[in-house]
């Protein structure tokens, strides 16, 4: 079933949206910030070597400023998934968009060629089960020696330290995107720090399906490129 907007609704029932959390994500930066950011990123992971053509799906896509800067990289195949349709309306290029859940995947076998996920997985409630599910599916839509990426959160000093300051009343007052991250991080406190006591399980999943390419931590974050095991 399709919208008017041409998204795929996966779900039969409505998704509820936490519009509190919708709108602290939105003011936490312009959709020009992040399309330059994520851009920037997609190089640094080696974006810029692969094939233009290629089939790519971004997971927990949100409003797709992630896929954006992909065609703006000159991608042309590209689909989102991510539960708010809400999120997904917002887009207005030539990506298929799917309004579903990335435990389960309405994809084809073996049927893409990069599957990318850039801040979702700590949104997941149940560890280790929940991340097994989705990188699961991830490895059954990617066709043989497909590449998977990943950037979440991560625990660091330069984490830590910006979790102190998001609860400094005098700095959150004066700048909005401090603000806007201090709203995002309460709602979703459960499975943020779910996902940042958890390494240990994240690695272990994630070894289940997939070798590493690279393995990143900067910032606060860890970017992780990796094949589908055989
Ligand atoms: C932190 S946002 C990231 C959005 C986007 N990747 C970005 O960086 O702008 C996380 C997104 O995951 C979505 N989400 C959370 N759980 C999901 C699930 N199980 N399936 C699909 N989407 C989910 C939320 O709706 C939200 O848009």
């Amino acid at each position: 079933m399709s919208n008017e907007q041409g998204i795929t609704i996966w779900e039969e029932n409505d998704i509820e949206t936490d519009e509190a959390w919708e709108a602290a994500y939105k003011n936490f930066e312009t959709p020009q910030e992040e399309i330059q950011k994520f851009k920037a990123r997609l190089h640094r992971l080696g974006a810029g070597d692969w094939p233009r053509d290629a089939r790519i799906v971004e997971l927990f896509c949100g409003r797709c400023n992630g896929i954006t800067a992909l065609q703006e990289l000159g991608f042309t195949s590209l689909e989102g998934v991510d539960m708010s349709l809400s999120l997904l309306q917002e887009y207005s290029g030539n990506a298929r968009l799917y309004a579903g859940d990335c435990r389960e995947l309405k994809f084809e076998i073996n049927s893409r060629d990069y599957v990318i996920v850039q801040g979702g997985l700590h949104h997941l409630p149940v560890l280790s089960d929940d991340l097994d599910r989705v990188f699961f599916e991830v490895k059954r839509i990617l066709r043989p020696g497909g590449c998977f990426i990943f950037v979440e959160p991560w625990d660091t000093l330069f984490l830590r330290v910006v979790h102190l300051s998001c609860s400094l009343s005098f700095l959150t007052s004066r700048w909005r995107r401090l603000k806007a991250l201090h709203d995002m991080i309460e709602g979703e406190r459960v499975t943020y720090y779910n996902w940042l006591n958890n390494k240990s399980i994240i690695e272990t999943v994630l070894k289940k399906y997939f070798d590493k390419e690279q393995l990143i931590i900067r910032f606060g974050k860890v970017c992780f490129v990796g094949y589908t095991k055989k």
